[in-house]
């Protein structure tokens, strides 16, 4: 087959649409988005499928909370996701909504399919269930686990709710009758998978994870519910509606045309996806349960998984309940999507989390863009212009300098290749970055400026121009629009079509450059200087993070608090810690704090300090303060309530 009939097919997971896209959906978007624009400047077919999660009970909550009908709900955010991936440049090929007819349809269709075929069968669900990951807590928690239940729902009780182990919130019972794919059916055959199939999950040690989880056994799935009307009917049986996870999944073949008969020529067509992007925390759902679903679907597995890392905050999962959340709208208009792009790829190493700050992107922006690719672009066509030089032709033969630049050029682009093939973006852009630093070097060392033999010059702007022209093609799939610009600048139009990037590989430099003058591509960013930071006295030892491990720090809630007779510093706090159990602790907060200051706050406390008596009373911890400017304590508390016993990490 040539190379310009292959297709790459990727998909990002579909958003739930409880509020408008923030930076983590922008991410997994741009992720897809430079994976089909690395594939189509390889002269392949592409498809770019990405879309919103509507249904299920996270989305109908919040859509009460907003008093709106759930429908109505979801539609007032379509167009802001719309917008957002066109302002930041983001070429989907089709946008799937899982309240689209097609996709209710074709859901449906697969439901009856796997009842007709015993895949599917009714019986009842007992147990927990988390609502902001839509998730039954017996599936992620070894603790939980048990078979579905045989007996009927009022035989049923619930033990005390455990919390999600995944978000941390409080799970809630349900016991109903319910449908149930038969995942217990798969355990061998998703083991072979792996094992057969090595590199199904980027990173690889992912993989590894999936493989415990199913080793230790999987039951099967429940796959409706009966307690929620947003959703979509079962087939014959609307009372049930289909589990949000069963419906979604889907959405990656019912797009492509699953489901429909007129359709199937498509679905062949671009079926098994190629790579298929998501976040590690909804890894189990892509690893595990959909491949379980295709195999019962008798539909090929898809090639690739490709999971990334959380973007952080101050190192804490950016998201809306944590109050973190960084706006791309913002971004997008104090920096332009190119450079957001830009840092997003090249700053997060997709196999782990990376933290998010504004001054890191700027300083990114300064040092990468501005001054090492702007810049050089800048001083060779504005040197050449003024030496007269508008039309640079390549050399009939190019001197030492010029050979070794171009074979940095073809070296490095084997290591780029392979891991943009491969998803390791940050990686290959941190190759190129390197011959960058090169180029600079070796058109400082040339000293073009002070040539006056003009052949010479030629040769050494031509050498710069075809290392240019080379970056700009590499980092198109990144910045398209800003690489555009600089092609424009050399006199270059990139066609597509073809692969471009085999060209590049084996391009002799022949080209002939027709030189433009443009406005700086990047401008910098005013950094203001950073106040140097106190550095920790030789006297103040460290300590290793097995000793810091040592300490447990974890939020309470303070149930009572009065002050101790006789004591002007104590007040004695009565303090729910979850799991760790209620706790009297005495701490010397009187001069800042009354009890009505205190009572049903949440802070911090220390509880393993071995207890200690004062004014004869039994101390079982200690609370946690810092003073402010006038010297007053300041409470440490978390910035939205957390359970109470959640350890600090
Ligand atoms: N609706 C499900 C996916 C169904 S796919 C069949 C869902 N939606 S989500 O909106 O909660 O998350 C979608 C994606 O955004 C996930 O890949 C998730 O990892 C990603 N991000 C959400 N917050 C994130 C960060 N803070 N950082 C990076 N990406 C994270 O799950």
């Amino acid at each position: 087959m040539k190379e310009q009939q292959k297709k790459f097919y990727v998909t990002t997971p579909i958003y739930y649409v409880t509020a408008r896209p923030h930076l983590g959906s922008l991410y997994s978007t741009l992720l897809a988005d430079v994976a089909a624009r690395w594939h189509a400047l390889r002269g392949f077919k592409t498809f770019f499928l990405t879309g919103t999660d509507e249904h299920g009970q996270k989305v109908a909550q919040a859509a009460e909370n907003a008093h709106k009908k759930p429908q109505e709900f979801v539609d007032s955010f379509i167009q802001d996701f719309k917008d957002m991936w066109s302002s930041y440049e983001i070429q989907y090929d089709y946008f799937i909504r899982t309240t689209d007819e097609s996709h209710k349809k074709a859901v449906q269709f697969w439901l009856k399919k796997l009842i007709d075929s015993g895949e599917i069968y009714k019986s009842y669900y007992s147990g927990f269930y988390c609502t902001p990951c839509e998730t039954y807590v017996t599936e992620k928690d070894e603790k939980n686990v048990s078979e579905p239940s045989k007996a009927s729902p009022s035989e049923q009780s619930p033990s005390q709710e455990p919390l999600c182990i995944s978000c941390a919130r409080k799970t809630s019972f349900i016991s109903e009758e319910s449908y149930f794919f038969r995942l217990s059916a798969y355990q061998d055959r998703l083991l072979k998978f792996y094992e057969e199939n090595p590199d199904f999950i980027v990173p690889s040690e992912r993989l590894n994870e999936v493989v415990k989880f199913v080793q230790s056994g999987l039951k099967d799935l429940s796959i409706s519910r009966t307690s929620l009307e947003w959703g979509i009917p079962f087939p014959d049986d609307p009372q049930h509606v289909t589990y949000v996870w069963a419906d979604a999944l889907n959405n990656y073949v019912t797009a492509i045309g699953y489901g429909n008969e007129a359709r199937q020529e498509e679905l062949a067509l671009w079926w098994p996806a190629d790579m298929q992007i998501l976040g590690k925390d909804i890894l189990r759902f892509h690893a595990v349960y959909w491949p379980a679903f295709l195999m019962a679907s008798g539909l090929a597995l898809p090639k690739k998984l490709l999971v990334h890392g959380w973007i952080t905050v101050n190192d804490q999962k950016m998201s809306k309940s944590f109050g973190n959340v960084v706006d791309p709208q913002s971004l997008l208009d104090a920096y332009g999507a190119e450079a957001v792009r830009y840092y997003l790829i090249r700053h997060m190493a997709i196999t782990q989390d990376s933290d998010f700050s504004t001054l890191d992107l700027e300083k990114r922006v300064n040092s990468d863009l501005a001054h090492d690719l702007g810049n050089l672009l800048n001083r060779v066509v504005t040197l050449s212009h003024k030496q007269n030089l508008f039309e640079v032709k390549s050399p009939a033969t190019w001197c030492v300098k010029e050979i070794a630049l171009r074979d940095s050029f073809w070296t490095m682009m084997e290591l780029f290749i392979e891991d943009m093939n491969e998803g390791y973006w940050y990686r290959a852009l941190s190759t190129l970055w390197r011959f960058i630093h090169e180029v600079n070097s070796y058109f400082h060392a040339a000293e073009p400026w002070k040539i006056s033999d003009t052949a010479r010059f030629e040769e050494v702007i031509s050498a710069t121009c075809h290392s240019l022209q080379g970056i700009a093609f590499l980092l198109s799939p990144v910045m398209p629009q800003k690489m555009k610009t600089l092609l424009s600048s050399l006199g270059v139009v990139m066609t597509p079509g073809h692969d471009v990037v085999d060209e590049l590989s084996t391009n002799p430099w022949t080209k002939t450059f027709m030189l433009t003058k443009i406005p700086l591509l990047f401008e910098k960013y005013e950094i203001a200087p950073v106040v140097e930071e106190k550095k920790v006295e030789a006297a103040e030892p460290t300590i290793t993070i097995e000793e810091w491990a040592k300490t447990v720090l974890a939020v309470g809630t303070i149930q009572e608090c009065e002050e101790v007779p006789r004591s002007d510093k104590l007040l004695k706090l009565l303090v729910n810690f979850g799991s760790y159990g209620t706790r009297q602790i005495l701490s010397g907060v009187k001069k800042s704090f009354s009890p009505a200051d205190l009572i049903g706050r949440q802070a911090i406390f220390v509880l393993n300090l071995a207890p200690r008596k004062m004014m004869g009373l039994e101390s079982n911890g200690m609370l946690l303060t810092v003073q402010d400017a006038q010297s007053d304590l300041v409470l440490l508390c978390p910035t939205v309530p957390v359970p109470d016993g959640t350890r600090l990490k």
